[in-house]
């Protein structure tokens, strides 16, 4: 089959500008999809991260007037991507980051701020670029769902639209107001267009809109379309699921290797699996956790939010601390999760050790050093951590929700002895059931071989983009046929 040509449209790019999973997503999937005969240009918001790493950039098209000031398209690269860049300083030109101001609150002009991008990904699409026009156009999370809006509103010729939720929970919400000012038509503002309880759902705009839905596992893909995980879509998802597919994510699996990895104490691999215990001692120095090769050590990496159950891990530490382990917490987010993590370090000194920024360097020493990784989701729509825990011989705990779902093998005596176990799961998602989990976790660490065993499962797992980047292939050529393209 001939090459096809994807416009992929996200507001965040690993290693450009990262808030969570979707950047990693929107970087290592392109690189993924080339060997496969897809070709991805990426659009990104001009951030001045964006702009200032942007390499050879070039100005591709004026755009004039948009959406409040003036606009440009740009072209250029970073670390082997094709990007577009919409560089429309009165929109991205702000401190802060690519949502929220350094006050933490969201900017007042988001709405603006992302129909612009869906705007221009729509022109793209419809052949903006001298000498190239994408088969396919490929919106990333609310903030690239007005993209279908403005391509099936404006009459002229479209390319395939595929939309992919990476997280249900930030949909993109705005006054009904503002559908004038964001240039969408009066006859979009229906249950079959943009509307949305009475507002314009920009995430909601795609997944009514698009071709083709996706989400980034397939246990999520089920769980959205019932009233309890669906978060007010789960009526327009369930009418929709014949066009609903879940395809997991993968991770860049050349970042993160343990066996070349530079941010490590000491490189591993499979075969070299005592050596973890150079890092163990390297995190604990760092961290200023006791020196205690056998105790048990647990890392988090994560956003603090509501979403990812760290207050149940909270509830759980007594009882941690109790079997003798130890806490390493990598996190950056909510005041209140934040303080009771400061209060637990200063309560058990020496157990627990808490760092409150974005710490990318960090986060891989946790992945090689520390013996668990735990991830107590209420929901996870695939969730990246886990993986890399995989590959680095952590082994997981993780809640039975989305996508910790189905990559992580629940450790019971008959997939250890099958070979299959690669963690620990629990359910429902409630301290008892985490400290049921804990417990067991803990009960396989003081067995060095079940141990070993479920390591070297877990390393033995493909986390990388091969698989799926092909299912998305497959998706993209069948949207094509079916385009009659
Ligand atoms: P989400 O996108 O919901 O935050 P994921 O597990 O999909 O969750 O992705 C999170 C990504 O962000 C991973 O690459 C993880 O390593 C990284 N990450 C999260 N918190 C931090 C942090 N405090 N410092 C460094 N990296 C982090
Ligand atoms: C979202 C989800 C996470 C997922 C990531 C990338 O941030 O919370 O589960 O892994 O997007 O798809």
């Amino acid at each position: 089959m001939s090459q096809i040509e994807v416009l992929a449209v996200a507001s965040e790019l690993y290693p450009l500008v990262k808030t969570g999973g979707l950047a990693d997503v929107a970087g290592a999937l392109p690189k993924a999809l080339k060997p496969l005969g897809v070709r991805v240009r990426t659009l990104l918001p001009g951030y001045p991260a964006v702009l200032a790493g942007l390499e050879k950039p070039r100005a591709v098209k004026a755009l004039g007037e948009v959406y409040g000031g003036p606009a440009r398209l740009l072209a250029g690269g970073a670390d082997g991507l094709e990007l577009y860049v919409l560089d429309a300083p009165h929109l991205y030109d702000r401190p802060g980051g690519p949502y929220g101001g350094p006050d933490g609150k969201d900017f007042a002009d988001n709405a603006r701020r992302f129909a612009a991008l869906g705007w221009v990904a729509a022109r793209i699409g419809q052949g903006l670029v001298p000498r190239w026009r994408p088969q396919v156009v490929h919106a990333h999370d609310w903030q690239a769902g007005l993209t279908a809006a403005y391509l099936a509103y404006d009459g002229a010729a479209r390319p395939g639209v595929v939309c992919t939720i990476h997280n249900l929970a930030f949909q993109g919400q705005f006054d009904r107001r503002l559908l004038a000012e964001l240039g969408l038509p009066p006859q979009s503002f229906t249950a079959d267009g943009v509307e949305y309880y009475g507002d314009i759902g920009f995430l909601k705009a795609g997944v009514r809109l698009a071709d083709r839905i996706t989400t980034v596992s397939p246990t999520y893909a089920a769980e959205i379309c019932t009233a309890e995980r669906g978060m007010g879509m789960d009526g327009l998802l369930h009418g929709r699921a014949d066009r609903l597919s879940g395809i997991l994510n993968g991770i860049d699996t050349t970042t993160w290797d343990p066996a070349t990895d530079p941010l490590l104490a000491q490189a591993y691999d499979a075969a070299r699996l005592d050596a973890r215990a150079v890092n163990k001692a390297a995190l604990q120095k760092r961290l200023g956790l006791a020196a205690e090769p056998n105790a048990p050590l647990v890392g988090v990496v994560s956003r603090l939010s509501w979403q990812k159950g760290l207050d149940l891990l909270l509830a759980a530490l007594p009882m941690l601390m109790a079997e003798g382990a130890q806490l390493a917490v990598l996190g950056a987010g909510e005041p209140a999760l934040e303080q009771g993590f400061r209060a637990a370090a200063a309560a058990w000194p020496g157990r627990v050790a808490c760092v409150f920024a974005y710490d990318e360097p960090l986060a891989h020493q946790i992945q090689g050093g520390a013996d668990v990784l735990a991830v107590p989701s209420r929901f996870e729509p695939c969730g990246l951590t886990q993986l890399c825990a995989l590959r680095y011989g952590a082994v997981p705990l993780v809640a039975r929700v989305g996508g910790l779902a189905d990559t992580i093998i629940d450790a019971t005596p008959m997939s250890l002895a099958s070979g299959a176990a690669t963690g620990v799961q629990f359910a429902p998602v409630e301290t008892p059931m985490l400290e049921n989990a804990i417990r067991r976790t803990l009960e396989l660490y003081r067995a060095p071989e079940a141990w070993r065993r479920l390591q070297l499962n877990g390393m033995a797992t493909d986390v990388s983009w091969t698989q799926s980047a092909r299912r998305y292939a497959q998706l993209y050529a069948g949207l094509l046929v079916e385009r009659g393209a």
